[in-house]
C-alpha cells in the first residue's frame, strides 16, 4: 500500500523564497523580465530542481522548459505549470507559484511512492508576461502553432533586442520542436490577481474561461515647437493627444461598465523636454472584455476617436496591433474537475472568469484545459506587494495535485 500524497507547505514556501532571491527588488517583489539575465538564472535553478527530482528535462525552440515524470503507460501526459518570468515590477507569486507547486506535486508523489498511469509534464512557458516582448503568452502561443517560430524570434522588445537573439544569448533556444508533446489535458494553478475570492472568503476558484484582449501601439506624430512662443491654437501637440487618448480609454471602459477594461500603461514622449511641445508620442492601449461583442465595440469606439482626434489636432495617428485574442471558454468537464476536487478537499470554491491572460488560454487550443485560482490579498498583482497567504498556497497546490492524479490515473 502506498500513502496518499500530500503537499509539503514548508518545502513549497522554501522553494518560493529561494527562487525569489533571483531578480529581487528593493522593497519586495521581483524583476525577471523574459529572456533577461535574471530569467536565465531562474531557468537554471528550475532545471536543476527538475533534475534533482529525476524529471527528464527538454527545452524547445522557443525556450519552454518541460520536466517529464514517467508514467506506468506510454500515453499522452497530463501537463501542468505556468511561467517564471515577471513584469518589470512583479510580485512573488504570479506564474512562479504554479510552477513550483507543480514541482512540489511531483515530489509529493515521490514521497508517497506513487507512479501515475499517464506521464506527468511540468512546464514553464517562455515570456508569459509580454512586458518586454509582445504578445504575452508567447511560449505557449508558439507551442500550439498560433505564432510561427520565426515570427516570434523576430519580435523586437522595448529595449531593442529581439526574442531570437536573447533566447540564444541566454542559452535557451532548445532543440525540441514546439508542440512535441501533445498533452492529454493541461491544468494551470495561479493566483487570482483580482479581489473576488478574497471578498467572498473562498480559498479556490475554478476558472471558466479567459478574457478577450486587444493590445495596440499608437504612434502620434505632431510638430515640436517652442513652449513659450507658440500660440495654443497653432500647436500640433503629440503629448496632448496622448493624454486625450488615455482619458478616452478610461472613460469608454467606465461607460461600458460590466467587464470592460481599458488601460494606457505606457507613454513615451519625444523629445520629452520641459519647454518643447512634443513632436511624437508612442503609447500602448490594453482593452479587455470577457465577451467578444462588447470588446469589438470598444475597439470601434477607440478607432473612431483616433480619427476625430487626428483631424481636430492635424496630427498623424498610426496604430499597430500587438495582440488580439478572442475570449476562451474552458470545457465544462475540466472546470467541474477543479470544482469537485476542491470541494472534496473541503475548500470553499466558486467558478469565475479570468481577466488576466494565461498560458492555459493558448493550451486550450491543443487539449482540454482549465485553471485553479487562489486568493490574492487586496486583489493586488503586477505589484511588488502581491501576496497570497500560505494556507491558500497550500489549498491550491493540494487541488492541483489531486486534480492531476485524477487526470493521470
Ligand atoms: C498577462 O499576464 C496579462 O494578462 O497581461
Ligand atoms: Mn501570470
Ligand atoms: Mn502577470
Amino acid at each position: 500500500m502506498t500513502a496518499s500524497p500530500r503537499i509539503d507547505l514548508d518545502r513549497l514556501l522554501g522553494r518560493l523564497d529561494a527562487f525569489n532571491r533571483i531578480g529581487a527588488l528593493p522593497g519586495g517583489g521581483n524583476c525577471r523580465l523574459a529572456l533577461s539575465d535574471e530569467d536565465r538564472a531562474g531557468r537554471d535553478l528550475l532545471v536543476r530542481w527538475m533534475r534533482d527530482l529525476g524529471l527528464t528535462v527538454t527545452i524547445d525552440a522557443i525556450g519552454n522548459i518541460f520536466g517529464v515524470r514517467r508514467g506506468r503507460e506510454n500515453l499522452p501526459p497530463v501537463m501542468f505549470g505556468s511561467h517564471i518570468d515577471t513584469v518589470g515590477t512583479g510580485g512573488r507569486y504570479d506564474g512562479l507559484y504554479g510552477v513550483l507547486a507543480g514541482l512540489e506535486a511531483c515530489q509529493a508523489l515521490d514521497d508517497a511512492g506513487r507512479i501515475t498511469r499517464r506521464p506527468l509534464a511540468l512546464v514553464a512557458f517562455t515570456n508569459e508576461e509580454g512586458s518586454r516582448f509582445p504578445p504575452y503568452a508567447m511560449g505557449s502561443l508558439v507551442y500550439v502553432g498560433g505564432l510561427a517560430l520565426e515570427d516570434a524570434y523576430a519580435v523586437r522588445g522595448i529595449d531593442g533586442a529581439t526574442v531570437g537573439e536573447e533566447l540564444r544569448r541566454i542559452g535557451y533556444a532548445g532543440d525540441a520542436r514546439p508542440g512535441f508533446l501533445k498533452p492529454h489535458a493541461y491544468l494551470e494553478l495561479h493566483i487570482e490577481q483580482g479581489p473576488v475570492l478574497e471578498n467572498e472568503g473562498r480559498a479556490v476558484g475554478a476558472v471558466e474561461g479567459i478574457t478577450g484582449l486587444r493590445w495596440m501601439e499608437v504612434s502620434i506624430t505632431g510638430r515640436s515647437a517652442h513652449a513659450g512662443t507658440t500660440p495654443m491654437d497653432l500647436r500640433h501637440d503629440a503629448g496632448y493627444a496622448a493624454g486625450e487618448i488615455a482619458v478616452f480609454v478610461r472613460r469608454v471602459a467606465r461607460e461600458m461598465a460590466g467587464q470592460q477594461k481599458g488601460t494606457v500603461g505606457r507613454i513615451e514622449l519625444y523629445p520629452n523636454l520641459v519647454n518643447v511641445v512634443a513632436e511624437r508620442a508612442v503609447l500602448t492601449v490594453d482593452l479587455r472584455n470577457i465577451d467578444n461583442e462588447p470588446l469589438q465595440q470598444a475597439e470601434r469606439k477607440l478607432a473612431d476617436f483616433l480619427d476625430r482626434l487626428a483631424a481636430q489636432e492635424q496630427i498623424v495617428i498610426a496604430t499597430r496591433s500587438l495582440a488580439r485574442f478572442d475570449p476562451v471558454a474552458f470545457p465544462n468537464e475540466m472546470v467541474s474537475l477543479v470544482e469537485t476536487t476542491a470541494q472534496e478537499l473541503g475548500f470553499a470554491c466558486r467558478r469565475l472568469p479570468s481577466g488576466a491572460g494565461h498560458d492555459a488560454q493558448m493550451m486550450a487550443r491543443l487539449c482540454p484545459a482549465s485553471m485553479i485560482f487562489v486568493p490574492s490579498a487586496g486583489g493586488l498583482s503586477h505589484n511588488v506587494r502581491e501576496y497570497t497567504a500560505p494556507e491558500h498556497l497550500h489549498a491550491g497546490a493540494s487541488v492541483l495535485l489531486n486534480a492531476v492524479l485524477r487526470l493521470a490515473d
